[in-house]
């Protein structure tokens, strides 16, 4: 099916939904302020301390073993400074729609979703490293969101989602290619349609849209690669049993590696296997740093 008949699918389960989280004016307020490099600390310290919760959530983060500070810092200024505006951008956007979703009803195990989520995160941030790309935070922050529009449909279409997941629970069948089966549309469009709402950056609409289907991304390819390599990669190391399954590399695997090879600046190992049994080394301090980030969240 054409992508714009499944965007039009899309946009029909979305016709009669009036309860669909919004971002809270605050968190956009300070994600604006803290992309841009010229804005004053102090401005923005205060902006985040009128919302104690965002206040008291990152000043957690940052003093948790992630960030190995020597002496605790209790003041969100110092926080600031101490970890970088980028870092504290996405910290707050992933407590956001860990606080927005999380709750949600779901037919499916959500931790396990959150910790795919933040493992395709950290694995996107490695990979963004590995091939030199300019913004490694937002590798980051676009890999956490790639599958949102899983929480929507899972959410939104519980009783048909359930049935679907149900019906593909050991096969090799995955989650992408049921719910175009049974909604004629999947978690990318839907997710596009949740993104265009949000006012993401298009480059953040590109990845949710193409993480499936890299090789139909123009907005930036290498990020949107970055992103299907890193979720490809997690796919093929978790149980089968999961929301989603492994399977071997694909079209949109092989356009990825393709891309990186085209524009990638740094030097990378002579195959797509070679690249991703790289990653292997790193497969522990990833899986170290998901667990303490999915504590720290969900505390
Ligand atoms: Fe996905
Ligand atoms: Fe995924």
């Amino acid at each position: 099916m054409e992508k714009v008949s499944m965007m039009i699918n899309a946009r029909k389960l979305f016709k009669d939904i009036s309860d669909l989280p919004t971002i809270p004016a605050i968190v956009s307020r300070v994600v604006t302020m803290l992309d841009n490099s010229e804005s004053n600390p102090d401005e923005i310290a205060d902006l985040m301390l009128s919302d104690q919760v965002l206040a008291a959530r990152v000043i957690r983060v940052v003093n948790s073993p992630l960030y190995r500070t020597t002496n605790r810092i209790t003041s969100v200024k110092r926080a600031l400074l101490f970890i970088g505006f980028k870092s504290v951008r996405e910290m707050i956007l992933t407590s956001y729609f860990v606080d927005a979703f999380g709750q949600k009803d779901q037919p499916f195990d959500m931790k396990m979703f959150w910790m795919h989520s933040f493992t395709v995160g950290a694995i996107s941030r490695r990979i963004a490293r590995m091939v030199d790309y300019n913004d490694i935070e937002k590798a980051y922050l676009v890999g956490i969101l790639h599958d949102i529009g899983k929480v929507f449909l899972g959410h939104y279409c519980k009783e048909e989602y359930g049935q679907m997941l149900d019906s593909i629970r050991n096969t090799s069948y995955t989650t992408f290619e049921a719910e175009y089966e049974f909604f004629h549309t999947t978690h990318c469009e839907v997710g596009l349609c949740l993104a265009q709402r949000w006012n993401f950056p298009s480059a953040y609409c590109d990845v949710i849209s193409y993480h499936h289907t890299s090789e139909m991304a123009t907005e930036d390819p290498l990020l949107t690669s970055i992103v299907s390599l890193a979720d490809f990669y997690c796919l093929s190391h978790e149980a089968a049993d999961s929301v989603a399954q492994a399977s071997i590399p694909g079209r949109s695997e092989e356009n990825a590696w393709k891309v990186f090879k085209q524009l990638a600046k740094e030097s990378l190992p002579s195959s797509l296997e070679h690249f991703l049994s790289d990653l292997d080394e790193e497969h522990e301090s990833i899986n170290n740093e998901v667990n303490i980030l999915f504590n720290t969240m969900t505390e």
